[in-house]
């Protein structure tokens, strides 16, 4: 059956940013299709509710907590899944983030930070996890991209750049790592998560749908669809490719004005 391509029975895999939004979305999405999952973020709170919602669906979860932009901490996370499990086959790399901010009041020490916590910490747990994958079946790494990496708009000098960095990441691992390990990532456009909830009255959301060809905000679970696709061997003849998830947003969904230079 074709469908059983997208089972991932016996599958480990460890989401960063898993106590909400789309790294949540992500592992329950797993979770759903058979695998075991790592919950991982910095408040236990949030990544034990992730775990236990993930156990309901038989899934055995695990919780560390970790601060994506620690190196020790994300050493921690990748030893206590393999004590724990002995393997990752999959591994989402969903932390990120940075606030928009006009790029003349961007310091260097912003710029620097929208960086390491979006691109570097990226790069650090796949290059901890990816031996791991090869000593087992191989895997899949999906990294959580943003169309704020291909769009051109005020406001997303740091963001911008450092997701278009994380883009370039994907595409260039994918052709090292293959065939035994893909690389893939999404360029997600504006979910309706904690992130971006604060920005959104009822008019911005309006606008903002308004500007969106498919005429809403995305949810938590058109995200988690692609990366089960992403994560399956549904998508095994797949690497190195950025999946643009973003209701076909070819111009800025963003009805914020940033002061010109
Ligand atoms: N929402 C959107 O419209 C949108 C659009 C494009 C791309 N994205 C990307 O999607 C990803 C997830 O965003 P989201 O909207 O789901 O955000 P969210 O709802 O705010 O969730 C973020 C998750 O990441 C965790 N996190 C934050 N800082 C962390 C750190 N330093 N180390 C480890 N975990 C950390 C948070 O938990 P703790 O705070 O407890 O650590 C939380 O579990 C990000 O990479 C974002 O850039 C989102």
């Amino acid at each position: 059956m074709l469908m059983d391509r997208f089972k991932l029975d016996g599958k480990v895999a460890l989401v960063t940013g898993s106590g909400r939004g789309i790294g949540q979305g992500c592992a329950l999405a797993f979770a759903e299709l058979g695998a075991h999952v790592v919950c991982s973020a910095r408040t236990p709170e949030q990544i034990e509710e992730t775990a236990e919602r993930a156990g309901a669906f038989g899934a055995d979860a695990l919780a560390v907590p970790c601060d994506v932009t620690d190196a020790g901490q994300l050493e921690n996370v990748v030893s206590k899944t393999l004590e724990r499990f002995g393997r990752i086959d999959i591994l989402v790399n969903n932390a990120g983030g940075s606030p928009p901010r006009p790029a003349l009041d961007t310091s260097e020490a912003m710029f620097n930070r929208a960086f390491q916590f979006n691109v570097t910490s990226a790069m650090n747990l796949t290059r901890m996890v990816v031996p791991h994958m090869l000593e087992g079946d191989g895997g899949s790494v999906v990294n959580i991209s943003s169309a704020a990496g291909r769009l051109a708009q005020s406001g997303f000098a740091a963001y911008g750049t450092a997701k278009a960095a994380l883009s370039a990441l994907t595409r260039l691992l994918g052709q090292e790592f293959a065939p035994r390990v893909r690389v893939n990532a999404i360029a997600v456009g504006s979910i309706a998560t904690s992130a971006l909830l604060p920005f959104l009255d009822e008019k911005t959301r309006g606008q903002m749908e308004s500007m969106t060809p498919m005429a809403r905000l995305g949810e938590v679970d058109d995200i988690a669809l692609a990366a089960l696709y992403l994560a399956s061997p549904a998508s095994s003849w797949v690497t190195g490719k950025i999946f643009e998830v973003d209701g076909g947003t070819e111009s800025t969904n963003w009805p914020f004005e940033f002061p010109s230079a």
